[in-house]
């Protein structure tokens, strides 16, 4: 039995969505999204399905989601977060501003919306995380300019940050992301040296880390965070494990901290409302249920 024929039994004849990505076994998204269907008593499914990172794959996918009734649509990871889009029927501005598709929405008339609830995971996370943070309040400084990065940018600098410093190993990279990024209004987007990171701290609010360093399996984040105002929250997007090298460190100091799993969880509000309509909120509890074993 293939990975679709598996699902659509899954789903038994229920409303159903998935997470789509290449690998697939290691996502959290079918525990979050079963917590909410539990919590409200939906008779719906969410489930995984692996698909390979060709064009071929994907057309199979969109023909899928199209072809079956109770299918309502999917969340995305890597590696198909852009090469999805085209594929697709439409595509909402702030997934086009974003550059990336992370939920499709099959809405009634059959058509696939792409959408991009990244960033508006990543904002809620924070508020919730550190309430009194203000986006106009100072610098921001972003290490990073993968794909994370992409939508935390493109969020703070929507939010008013006066000043946002981004900093990536990679030097090209971060200049693109500051050219597609830029606001109009004058605010600007620094372009700072990865080796000089440290530096980049002084005065900011905010720290972000959208790199992969610091992931289980990745090399630790090495950032000396002395010149970071103590007022500064700090924000890490790596949630495996929740309690990174960065995050430790940043407590240590009395930072305010805010791990990735937030932004996950408030990340598949967008998708879950849309497929099984009903609102559903955060919780500690659900938190606690998916948290589980990243630790
Ligand atoms: N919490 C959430 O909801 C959420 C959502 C999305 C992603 N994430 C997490 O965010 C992290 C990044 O994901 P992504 O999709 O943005 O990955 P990505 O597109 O592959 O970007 C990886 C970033 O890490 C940097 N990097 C990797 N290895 C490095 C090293 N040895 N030294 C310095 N920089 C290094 C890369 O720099 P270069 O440009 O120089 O290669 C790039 O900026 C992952 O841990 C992912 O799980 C969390």
């Amino acid at each position: 039995m293939n990975a679709y024929e598996s699902l659509r039994r899954e789903a038994n004849g229920r409303p159903f969505a998935c997470i789509v990505g290449w690998p697939v076994a290691h996502s959290r998204s079918p525990a979050l999204h079963g917590f909410w269907l539990k919590q409200h008593k939906i008779d719906g499914h969410y489930g995984r399905l692996p698909v390979e990172p060709n064009r071929a794959a994907l057309e199979d996918l969109v023909a899928f989601l199209r072809r079956t009734p109770n299918a309502r649509g999917c969340n995305l990871t890597l590696p198909h977060k852009i090469e999805i889009m085209p594929l697709l029927d439409r595509i909402h501005p702030v997934a086009a501003h974003i550059g990336a598709v992370n939920t499709v929405i099959k809405h009634r008339d059959g058509a696939l919306e792409g959408r991009n609830s990244d960033g508006f995971g990543f904002l809620e996370a924070l508020k919730a995380g550190a309430p009194d943070w203000r986006a106009d309040a100072g610098p921001v400084v972003v290490l990073g300019a993968g794909g994370a990065a992409r939508a935390v940018v493109a969020t703070l600098a929507e939010a008013g940050v006066p000043e946002l410093r981004l900093v990536n190993r990679t030097q090209a990279t971060a200049i693109d992301l500051g050219v597609a990024f830029t606001p109009k209004d004058g605010r600007r987007i620094a372009i700072e040296r990865w080796a000089e990171r440290d530096a980049t701290l002084k005065d900011a609010t905010l720290l972000v880390n959208t790199t992969s360093l610091g992931m289980k399996g990745q090399p630790p984040l090495e950032i000396d965070l002395t010149q970071l105002p103590r007022m500064a929250a700090v924000n890490d997007v790596v949630y495996v494990p929740l309690e990174t090298g960065l995050l430790a460190a940043a407590r240590a100091r009395g930072h305010r901290c805010i791990d990735g799993l937030g932004m996950l969880l408030h990340q598949g509000r967008l998708g879950f409302e849309a497929w099984f309509g009903r609102q559903v909120a955060v919780s500690a509890e659900q938190y606690k249920a998916v948290a589980g074993d990243l630790v």
